[in-house]
């Protein structure tokens, strides 16, 4: 990735005011010290996400999200680390610029300009002679020029290598490789996309990382070709047009779900903004959970067709397990929400999505569960019941359960007994993970996070002054041993945001944060810290004292000499009541 010099990193976090980031995305209410609201990583009612100004983190009892101000960015904003130090730059007005060098850093800002280019390039020619035709027929298909110039659409000419052309000998070869657009021939690299209207892909703070295809007079019988799967590109990660409506999307607390680039195009020229789509895959869990951070509610709007009604559903039950609400439009037979729009303005699609139904009334409805056989019903009642068992929100599931059986005509009891015994199938062949041992509840952990605790709240004197008493051999916790050595390291105040910014893991910064955030007591430190290292030290001891006594009597077993070890545990022992 793109490196940004520590300085600035540094500049960046320590100006980031962790109540001011947070603010702007939740309703936060001062209770003592710190302050809470409800939680933007996931659905509670009653508020356990909590904010420490003093301390500079977040941290949900709720959850476990937790860490600084730029991990609250990179979580909430689905953000990468740079992309979130630069958005906080911004805001804090601080430039981050990136640093030269080396090789990876290289390779990623190539990558990003090249697809920079492509989109430039692409865009012009569209409006160039060489594009003419291509532009008419998007206006015909009632697309302005607002809407084209907006979304960057482009057009990629049939023959010569335009692309390649501009960009051979500017980018490495393993750019031009690993970007997807270009394959290789016996001859050398040439460009992927011809005679194509080309819509540029973006992840969601507005960089171009892929394309879509779409075929312009030729017959080439792919109607779409979209970029391969590249270091920048996620397929099953990325949903088009988010950059541009995911503040919409929050506003409004709704998200209108398509499935072409089209569909969004117009529905967001209609006026629509708070509008995605999916592009050349099927809904994934991962598009869900980058939706759920927006809103808990989403309206599905896939083609009419049988196809399309059939990917929808699947797409409900999908937002379903991620804890979203589908709401199910119905879109006229045989039409795409792009045609619909076109020919009869916003109001209709309005007006159904008002109209929306609940996933199982749309599923029912589109399989005509009333003409089934029982033995069909059956079998369906079994499918949905596998569906939702994928469902962690018990209410959801419950409510789902109860609308299931009430539409089949069946018993609630009767119902819940079905999805019982399945689950239990289901759960005997994939062992579920048991929930995550508690944090630092051994009296030697405690001791330890004690230490991490006092040190990384001290100013540079005191850690003058008692760093040199504390040793990393007395940690036995690895996570914790791993703080504690930032903390000698640097000899210096090391901030609680900046430890959260070194650990690497999201797993080690919520617990981290979970840490920080409970209450302690500093207003004794040293006598504590002396304690904990007491305490830590005479564990230490009487560990080898134990290991030493059995060695021994090991040995003594054997017939051999013991003297060794009982002068040892004797001197072991010493150093014990020196300390008590
Ligand atoms: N799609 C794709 N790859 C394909 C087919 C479809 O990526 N081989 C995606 C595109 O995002 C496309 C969407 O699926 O926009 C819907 O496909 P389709 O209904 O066939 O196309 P439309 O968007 O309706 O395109 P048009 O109206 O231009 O024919
Ligand atoms: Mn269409």
């Amino acid at each position: 990735m793109a490196r940004i010099p520590p300085d600035v990193i540094d500049r960046v976090r320590d100006s980031a005011d962790i109540l001011d980031v947070v603010n702007q995305y939740v309703d936060l209410k001062r209770r003592g010290r710190n302050y809470f609201g409800l939680c933007p990583f996931h659905q509670e009612k009653t508020p356990s996400f909590s904010v420490a100004p003093d301390k500079g983190i977040y941290h949900c009892f709720g959850c476990g999200a937790g860490g600084n101000a730029i991990n609250f960015i990179m979580e909430h904003e689905k953000l990468s680390f740079v992309e979130s130090v630069k958005s906080l730059g911004e805001r804090y007005g601080i430039e981050v610029n990136f640093e030269e060098g080396t090789g990876s850093s290289e390779f990623f800002s190539g990558m990003y300009e090249i697809h920079e280019k492509a989109a430039d390039l692409f865009h012009g020619i569209l409006f160039s002679e060489r594009g003419s035709a291509a532009l008419s027929y998007l206006k015909e298909r009632g697309l302005s020029e607002d809407s084209i110039k907006l979304f960057r659409v482009g057009f990629a000419p049939e023959s010569d290598n335009v692309l390649l052309n501009t960009c051979r000998g500017v980018y490495s070869d393993e750019v031009l490789e690993k970007s997807g657009l270009f394959n290789k021939g016996q001859t050398g690299f040439f460009d992927r996309f011809r005679s194509r209207i080309m819509f540029p892909i973006s992840n969601p703070s507005g960089k171009v990382i892929a394309f879509g295809g779409r075929i312009f007079s030729s017959n080439d019988p792919a109607k779409y070709l979209n970029s391969p799967e590249t270091p920048l590109y996620k397929k099953s990660d990325t949903l088009y047009g988010m950059d541009k409506t995911k503040s919409e999307i929050r506003d409004n607390r709704h998200a209108i779900l398509v499935e072409g680039y089209t569909d969004l195009l117009q529905i967001y020229q209609s006026g629509i903004k708070n509008v995605v789509a999916v592009s050349g895959t099927a809904l994934t869990q991962n598009h869900v959970n980058q939706l759920g951070k927006f809103t808990k509610k989403v309206s599905v709007v896939y083609d009419g067709d049988e196809a399309g009604i059939r990917a929808a559903v699947r797409a409900g039950y999908i937002l379903l397990r991620g804890t979203v609400e589908p709401a199910m439009v119905s879109v006229p037979a045989d039409t795409d929400p792009d045609d619909w729009v076109r020919n009869n303005g916003p109001e209709p699609l309005t007006a159904a999505i008002e109209n929306a139904k609940p996933l199982l009334k749309f599923h029912l409805e589109s399989v005509s569960m009333d003409a089934m056989s029982s033995a069909e019903r059956s079998e369906l009642i079994r499918d949905i019941l596998r569906e939702i068992s994928g469902i962690k929100d018990p209410v959801i599931r419950d409510d789902f359960l109860k609308s299931l059986a009430s539409s089949a005509g069946l018993d609630d009891v009767e119902v819940i007994r079905m999805f019982k015994s399945q689950s239990k199938r289901k759960r005997s062949s994939e062992p579920e993970t048991g929930p995550e041992p508690d944090l630092f509840t051994t009296v030697e952990a405690r001791a330890q996070a004690e230490i991490v605790r006092i040190l990384a709240s001290q100013d540079s004197r005191f850690l003058e002054q008692y760093s040199s008493k504390v040793d990393t051999e007395y940690f036995t916790d690895p996570l914790l041993k791993k703080i504690i050595g930032f903390i000698l390291d640097k000899k210096d105040e090391l901030t609680i945001p900046e430890i959260l910014g070194r650990l690497e893991e999201k797993e080690e910064r919520e617990k981290v944060s979970a840490l920080f955030m409970e209450d302690y007591d500093l207003s004794d430190s040293e006598q504590a810290l002396m304690e904990c290292i007491k305490s830590l030290k005479t564990q230490k001891l009487k560990d080898r004292i134990k290991a030493a006594r059995l060695a021994l009597r090991d040995l003594e077993a054997a017939g051999g000499d013991g003297s060794e070890q009982v002068n040892e545990i004797a001197s072991l022992q010493k150093e014990l009541e020196a300390i008590e």
